[in-house]
């Protein structure tokens, strides 16, 4: 199966990957129903759309956050991006941090701010700040920040640019199928489609 996949990634005939028929390595992965399948088969009909997607979009915009976070502020505190943000046990995530750790300063640091009042209140409830997403795929497409991170030792900027200069989130890295298969083909990663896709 490890060797189907190999060969199928080494195909760029789009047509000739989609006609193999899945094989069993869903288990790798989330479980996945017939409805992302069906799904994904709506989304195929309309692939010609890919290309017009992937076009570089107008500066992005921020999405409000609930609580004012600048990354610029807190990385002269804490230098590395893993004291706060930690791969999920699957993998696949890269969690936001765990509001106990930002009391372990804020119990006192500007405990008096609004902003600060508003955390310490969702800390009291144990209940996770709901930061709004920046960075999403689509259910259909495979992402695991372990084997980008851990694995093939990328910085966290090349996808996200340099956050400890930013103030505020936007979207600034592309999240498209062709960014991803740009540095797959740079880096000799795999580009078949059953690399990102099990559907195809
Ligand atoms: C290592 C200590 C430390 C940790 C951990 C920390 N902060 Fe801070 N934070 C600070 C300091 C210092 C300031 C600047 C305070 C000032 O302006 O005097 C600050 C400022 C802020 C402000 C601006 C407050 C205002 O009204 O000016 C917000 C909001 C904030 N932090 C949120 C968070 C959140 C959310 C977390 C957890 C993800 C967090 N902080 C974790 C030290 C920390
Ligand atoms: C003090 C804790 C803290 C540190 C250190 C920190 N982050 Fe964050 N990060 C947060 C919080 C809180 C959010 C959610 C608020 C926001 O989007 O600004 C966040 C959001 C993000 C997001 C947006 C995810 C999304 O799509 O919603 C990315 C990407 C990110 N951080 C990357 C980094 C990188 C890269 C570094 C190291 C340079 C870093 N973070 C260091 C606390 C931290
Ligand atoms: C190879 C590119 C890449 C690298 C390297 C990378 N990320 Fe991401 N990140 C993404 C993509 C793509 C998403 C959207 C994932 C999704 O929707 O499932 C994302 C999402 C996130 C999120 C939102 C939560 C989630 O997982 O969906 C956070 C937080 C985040 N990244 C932080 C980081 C941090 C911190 C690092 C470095 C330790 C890092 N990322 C390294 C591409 C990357
Ligand atoms: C900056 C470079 C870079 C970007 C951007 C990137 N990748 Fe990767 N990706 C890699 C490398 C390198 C590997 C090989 C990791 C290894 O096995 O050591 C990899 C491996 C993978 C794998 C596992 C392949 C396998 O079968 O072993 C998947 C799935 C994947 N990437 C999906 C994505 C998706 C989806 C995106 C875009 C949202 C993306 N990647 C963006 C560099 C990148
Ligand atoms: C390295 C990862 C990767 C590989 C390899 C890959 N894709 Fe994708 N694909 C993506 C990502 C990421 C998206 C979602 C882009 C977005 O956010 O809209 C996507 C989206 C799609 C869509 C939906 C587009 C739309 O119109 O919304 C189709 C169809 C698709 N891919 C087909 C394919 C086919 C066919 C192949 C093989 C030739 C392939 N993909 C290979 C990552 C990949």
């Amino acid at each position: 199966m490890k060797f189907l996949r190999k060969f199928v990634g080494r195909g760029t005939d789009a047509l000739r990957s989609i006609k193999i028929s899945p094989v069993g390595s869903s288990h790798l992965r989330p479980a996945l129903g017939i409805s992302t399948l069906v799904i994904f088969l709506v989304a195929l009909a309309a692939s010609s759309k890919v290309r017009a997607q992937n076009k570089p979009s107008a500066s992005p915009s921020a999405k409000p956050q609930p609580i004012p976070f600048s990354h610029k502020l807190h990385a002269q505190f804490l230098r590395e991006c893993q004291d706060c943000h930690k791969i999920s046990g699957d993998g696949w995530t890269m969690e936001y941090p765990p509001e106990g750790k930002c009391m372990t300063c804020h119990a006192t640091i500007k405990a008096d701010s609004p902003a600060i009042r508003k955390l310490a209140n969702y800390a009291a409830r144990k209940e996770p700040v709901p930061w709004v997403q920046v960075y999403e795929v689509p259910d259909y497409v495979y992402f695991s920040h372990r084997t980008h991170t851990t694995k093939a030792k990328l910085d966290c900027e090349i996808c996200h640019g340099p956050l400890r200069e930013r103030e505020v989130i936007v979207k600034e890295k592309s999240t498209s199928m062709q960014a991803c298969i740009d540095c797959h083909k740079l880096k000799g990663a795999p580009t078949g489609c059953r690399t990102c896709h099990d559907t195809v």
